[in-house]
């Protein structure tokens, strides 16, 4: 079968950067994006590209060649599912803040509504496609749903699993090349055979066959919440391993190189910092504890949870040594946050480190003054207020958010670099010393900076993992 008309639930992060690429690779196929929400389907369809709500680099390019032709943002989710033959189902999947697994399991909700409309709206045969991380037997939660509660019409559903593995910052590099493209389908009928064989047609329009991996739906679906589990542990890992450099003398960094050039180890994901964030890592491994208890398999919960448990330490490590460095009181005084977003090239906040640094140092009386050069006011004050550590009056008092990073700095007693963000490398670092209160101090949560240079400048510094021999 040939796929003609592919439409896609959900135009976030993933949904939006996966179909533009799609499109571009794909002129004979039909992309439509819809989303209920009516402000980020203007956004997409926004003249000037610097105004589509994800920010990546090069996805305007692709947006520009492909809308209008063959890819198309739209809030008309009926007649979008009625006319494709493949619907990609890439909405939010956020952990669960309330009831049965609360704080740990993915909710469904969402999905669960999605499949619902689907079955109601399709007259014809459909191919869905998981795209969402979910948790492990969510196909055939789907599968039962569209099964069951369709419109009476004998409209036949195979479901596929086809995570995502684009990371953000790179998503459109990501796509164009990836590492692999798994698809998980029912292995067991010449159906499924068939429906697994039309997506990967799709991706074969520009990845080789040889890097599109088929499974059956389990393996698929327990695959992507496995690799980020791996990732996020080899993050916690070197984390772990930079609080033992700073107090014994060694250095994370070159602890890092060493170890990465061992074939076995490799030299990726062993960047310390301070703690990760996105939307996946904390989500996915949270997921993988609760379906790991929900089997009875404590110890199997009990490791990776140790991930997380390591991560939420660094942040507060960061933010406490900012304290006792700072004469155990930042107490009205201004701390600069240069960046805000999770990773450099984002505008995404979800799961910030930097949000939780801020909200310690909120509990302690600082004046937090944040420059991030994608992130909005807004989205700032949005990610503290979720916090609900207290009210929304009270974060707007504590936090000033600024355009200019210089100005964020200006008589403050200590700069925190949260983000790795390029231009901040490119700063004229003597000028912000000689405006800031004295002594200037620098904390450094990326290890981006050249500490020895701006030690010279007159900064008392801290970088993550860098111990005092
Ligand atoms: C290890 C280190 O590899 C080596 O660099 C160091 O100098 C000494 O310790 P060794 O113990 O000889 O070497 O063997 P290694 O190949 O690392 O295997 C260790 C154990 O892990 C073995 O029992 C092996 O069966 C097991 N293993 C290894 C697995 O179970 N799965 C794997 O994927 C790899
Ligand atoms: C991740 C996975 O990489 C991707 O495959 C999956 O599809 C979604 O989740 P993403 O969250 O976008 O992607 O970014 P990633 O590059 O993995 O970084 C996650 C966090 O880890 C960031 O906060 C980053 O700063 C941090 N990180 C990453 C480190 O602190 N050190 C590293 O060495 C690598
Ligand atoms: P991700 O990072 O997984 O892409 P986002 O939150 O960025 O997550 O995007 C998910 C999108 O899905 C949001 O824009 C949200 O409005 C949309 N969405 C959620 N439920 C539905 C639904 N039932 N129909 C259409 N769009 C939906």
């Amino acid at each position: 079968m040939e796929v003609k008309n592919i439409c896609c639930i959900g135009a976030g992060y993933v949904g939006g950067p996966t179909m533009a690429v799609i499109a571009q690779k794909c002129p004979h196929i039909n992309v439509t994006v819809v989303d209920i929400n009516e402000k980020r389907i203007a956004a997409w369809n926004d003249k000037d590209l610097s105004k589509l709500p994800v920010y990546e680099p090069g996805l305007d390019k692709v947006v520009e060649e492909a809308r209008g032709r063959n890819l198309f943002f739209s809030t008309a989710v009926d007649e979008a599912i009625d006319k494709a033959d493949m619907i990609f189902i890439s909405v939010n999947t956020p952990t669960k803040t309330y009831g049965k697994g609360k704080g740990m399991a993915a909710d469904l909700k969402y999905i669960e509504l999605c499949a619902r409309q689907i079955a109601r709206v399709s007259k014809s045969d459909k191919i869905v496609v998981e795209k969402s991380t979910l948790p492990v037997r969510t196909a055939s939660a789907i599968k039962s749903i569209l099964d069951n509660t369709g419109n009476g019409s004998d409209v036949k559903f195979q479901i596929l699993s086809n995570p995502e593995f684009l990371a953000e910052g790179t998503a459109v590099e990501d796509l164009l090349a990836p590492d692999r493209v798994l698809v998980g389908g029912d292995t067991s009928t010449e159906e499924g055979k068939e429906a697994m064989e039309a997506l990967v047609s799709v991706y074969a329009n520009w990845v080789s066959r040889d890097h599109i991996l088929t499974t059956n739906v389990w393996s698929s679906e327990l695959s992507k919440l496995t690799a980020n589990a791996f990732l996020a542990q080899r993050v916690s890992s070197i984390n772990a391993l930079s609080e033992l450099c700073e107090k014994t003398g060694a250095d994370v960094n070159e602890v890092a190189r060493a170890i990465g050039m061992d074939s076995r180890i490799g030299p990726k994901f062993l960047k310390s910092s301070v703690g990760f964030g996105g939307s996946c890592f904390q989500k996915d491994i949270l997921n993988l504890v609760y379906i790991a208890k929900t089997y009875g398999l404590n110890e199997v919960a009990d490791y990776w949870e140790q991930v997380i448990t390591m991560n939420d330490h660094q942040k507060r490590r960061f933010a406490h040594n900012i304290i006792s460095t700072l004469f155990n009181t930042v107490s009205g005084k201004k701390i600069a946050f240069l960046g805000w977003a999770f990773k450099k090239d984002t505008n995404d906040t979800r799961e910030s480190a930097a949000i939780y640094v801020a909200d310690e140092l909120l509990s302690e009386q600082s004046n937090v003054a944040v420059y991030d050069p994608k992130v909005s006011e807004e989205q700032i004050y949005a990610d503290v207020d979720y916090l609900n550590t207290r009210s929304s009056e009270e974060n707007r008092e504590g936090i000033t958010v600024y355009e200019d990073a210089y100005e964020a700095c200006k008589d403050a007693h200590a700069i925190a670099i949260l983000t790795e963000w390029d231009e901040f490398k490119t700063y004229d670092w003597k000028k912000l010393y000689d405006q800031m209160q004295k002594p200037a101090f620098l904390f450094d949560g990326r290890g981006l900076l050249n500490i020895e240079e701006l030690e010279e400048i007159g900064f008392v510094c801290y970088k993550i993992g860098s111990g005092k021999e």
